[in-house]
């Protein structure tokens, strides 16, 4: 794993955004596996001003999110459909018929499942996978006890995720008890993995990440088998190293 120190969360997605504009430079046709919630923001921020002042083009790229709440429609506000438009597919060329995220909504949620995963290996795999982490160390939605050997699955939410997320909604009987999420086997296939880790409450995170052994306990500690994981962190994220 190749940690990249930066000095603050501007930075850190900067840096990011250097390495994500890098691959598709070299890979015009990059599928890019994508990630929601608050860290991977500013990265998206930056693909996009770098969009409109380089032209970086998207027409070309196709993306995979790795996970979508259970039961929310695609034009809720707290659904990661909406959220991916709104952060990010609005303000570049990608055509949305190449954005790919699991159905939440699918009436045969099982039948979802298998179709994502079989649809990602068709597209011949991740190139670049973008991943957050909880607090609990989960990567996607896999909560800790998810097998190392899961593919895209449906979840139960764990209390203090939906505690996590239910920031963004009403209330937390607002928070959908499950999700449907890519595996940690599905992760790990990807060819590369950049994970983004930013301020002080995902320190505890980042340095058991690091220094901690592999357990399904803290699905995140798998990367330190990846080989070639690409670590972003803030200061604040490194006060526990
Ligand atoms: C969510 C997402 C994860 C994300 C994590 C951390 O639950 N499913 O993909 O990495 O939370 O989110 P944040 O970056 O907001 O701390």
């Amino acid at each position: 794993m190749i940690l990249i120190s930066t000095s603050n969360y501007e930075e850190l997605s900067q840096k990011a955004a250097e390495e994500v504009i890098s691959r598709i430079n070299q890979n015009p046709s990059l599928n890019l596996g994508l990630a929601t919630g608050s860290t991977p923001t500013g990265l998206y921020q930056k693909l996009i001003r770098d969009h409109k002042q380089n032209q970086t083009s998207y027409k070309e790229v196709n993306t995979f999110n790795l996970d979508e709440y259970i039961g929310i429609s695609k034009k809720d506000r707290n659904s990661y459909h909406y959220f991916m438009c709104e952060h990010l597919f609005e303000h570049i060329d990608i055509p949305l018929d190449q954005t790919h995220i699991p159905d939440g909504t699918a009436k045969n949620l099982d039948e979802e499942c298998m179709r994502y995963e079989q649809f990602i290996v068709e597209h011949g795999g991740i190139d670049l996978q973008i991943l957050g982490i909880g607090q609990n160390g989960h990567i996607g939605f896999n909560e800790p006890g998810t097998p190392f050997d899961s593919r895209t699955h449906i979840i139960d939410l764990a209390e203090s995720t939906r505690k996590a997320n239910s920031r963004f909604f009403d209330s937390l009987e607002d928070v959908p008890k499950q999700a449907i999420t890519m595996g940690i086997a599905s992760i790990m296939d990807s060819k590369e993995i950049f994970l983004l880790v930013s301020g002080a409450s995902k320190a505890k995170a980042l340095s058991r990440l690091i220094n901690g052994e592999v357990n399904e306990q803290f699905p995140a500690s798998i990367l330190q088998k990846h080989e070639n994981v690409t670590i972003f962190v803030d200061k604040e994220a490194t006060a526990l190293l």
